[in-house]
């Protein structure tokens, strides 16, 4: 058995284990929302209902209430650098729903995000001022200020993905949009509901798992399927072309404001440097140099989608420059481990173990670390990211970052 077989296997059988119920993402989020007016409430009474300057000050207050928003809705497109807990709901290997995801999140608890604590999506919400977009699986009719359609291990093609089980590739996700926006319709009406759309953000973080979990699944001395059916070129086509026509799906439903995030530097991550052959101190660069070229077609698509489409805004948001220099400065970030998974086994803890009893070993302050697992980064790196989407500017956030993108007309 060769070691990517091992690794799928550690995949299937173990999560198959570790499954929990299906709402524990939702309840920890209402739980979270609760902390947060519980606390409220509990002041309230001592002071005037009238103070007016008191209520302001309110931590409640200023985070959603009071202050005016960036974008009236985000709607979130991707994986599982952004899934606030759909895969909670589906049968899959790929979930997050056991300690110590989660331990450093609000309430010390795991909610299906893989990651120590918040993510991407948490980050940007508060940025634009509202909360969190609840996972479209659990959303009900809670859609107003935007919804996550994010769904760990999927990506731009229907198979990626495949080998843990369900997941919402992202046809699906644009077919779930469908249904979000028919339910605004009834509630907005058309007028409405186009208003709200042309205002809000679509953000797509989307196709690592194309590469990471379907054209590069095997070790490299075995082609995978895709492998031996595109070269790295046409495989490049095959998933901008996909993501262009999802892409002019969501345009031809309304949205005007999309913001489409880069490929990182995914022949660093812990798994693939334990999967491949290569010295343990650098990354893949084969890898690596694909994904660049990738950015490069991406960026290329994103300019033709803007000249085709001068009544919309579209913005690109580069992620594998700043990465890849905390990689090679460390320190200047404050970082003192960026190989390594901070949860998990294996070298690097390249295997996806984390979470699993017994298996997996975790460090003690994940905020030292760029990588918390295998494969997803820690939620510091995820803040500082998200940062730079925000307030960046060229290279990072191509012609506008996203609070800029919020103000253009
Ligand atoms: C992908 O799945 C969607 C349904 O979500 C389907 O409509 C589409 O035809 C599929 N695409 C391919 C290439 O199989």
């Amino acid at each position: 058995m060769g070691i990517h077989e091992i690794y799928i296997r550690i995949w299937t059988v173990a999560f198959v284990g570790c499954m929990v119920l299906a709402d524990a993402a939702s309840a920890e989020e209402s739980a979270r929302d609760g902390v947060i007016r519980k606390s409220g409430n509990l002041r309230v009474p001592d002071h005037d209902a009238g103070d007016v300057a008191f209520l302001m000050r309110q931590p409640w207050n200023q985070k959603n209430n009071h202050r005016k928003s960036y974008y009236p809705a985000i709607f979130i497109f991707g994986d599982s650098l952004s899934d606030v807990g759909n895969n909670n709901n589906l049968i899959t290997t790929a979930k997050a729903t056991r300690l110590p995801y989660g331990r450093d999140f609000p309430g010390a608890k795991p909610t299906g995000r893989f990651s120590n604590g918040l993510i991407g999506p948490d980050f940007l919400a508060e940025y634009v001022g509202l909360p969190t977009p609840p996972p479209y699986l659990s959303a009900g009719n809670n859609i107003l200020q935007g919804v996550c359609f994010a769904s760990a291990s999927s990506g731009i093609l229907n198979s990626s993905g495949n080998v843990f089980g369900e997941h919402l590739p992202l046809a699906k996700q644009v077919t779930y949009f469908a249904n979000v926006r028919q339910a605004l319709q009834a509630m907005l009406g058309e007028k409405g509901t186009k208003n709200l759309l042309g205002k809000s953000l679509f953000y797509f973080n989307v196709g690592s798992n194309d590469y990471v979990t379907n054209y590069f699944l095997t070790n490299g001395q075995v082609p995978s399927l895709l492998q031996t059916q595109y070269t790295p070129s046409q495989f490049e086509d095959l998933l901008l072309s996909n993501l262009v026509l999802r892409i002019e799906e969501l345009y031809a439903m309304g949205a005007r404001k999309m913001a489409v995030v880069g490929l990182s530097v995914l022949g660093c991550l812990p798994a693939q440097r334990l999967i491949r052959k290569g010295s343990p101190t650098t990354c893949v660069e084969s890898i690596n140099e694909i994904v660049r070229s990738y950015n490069i077609a991406l960026l290329n698509r994103i300019h033709s989608l803007q000249a085709a489409h001068p009544d919309a805004v579209f913005t690109y948001l580069d992620t594998y420059r700043f990465i890849d220099s905390v990689i090679r400065q460390p320190s200047a970030y404050g970082f003192e481990n960026v190989l390594a998974g901070c949860c998990g086994s294996g070298r690097f803890h390249g295997l996806p173990t984390c979470s699993i009893p017994g298996l997996y070993k975790v460090c003690e302050d994940a905020s030292k670390y760029l990588f918390w697992d295998f494969v997803h980064p820690t939620s510091k790196i995820d803040k500082l990211v998200i940062a730079k989407f925000w307030t960046g500017s060229y290279p990072d956030a191509i012609p506008y970052n996203l609070r800029e993108l919020a103000l253009v007309p």
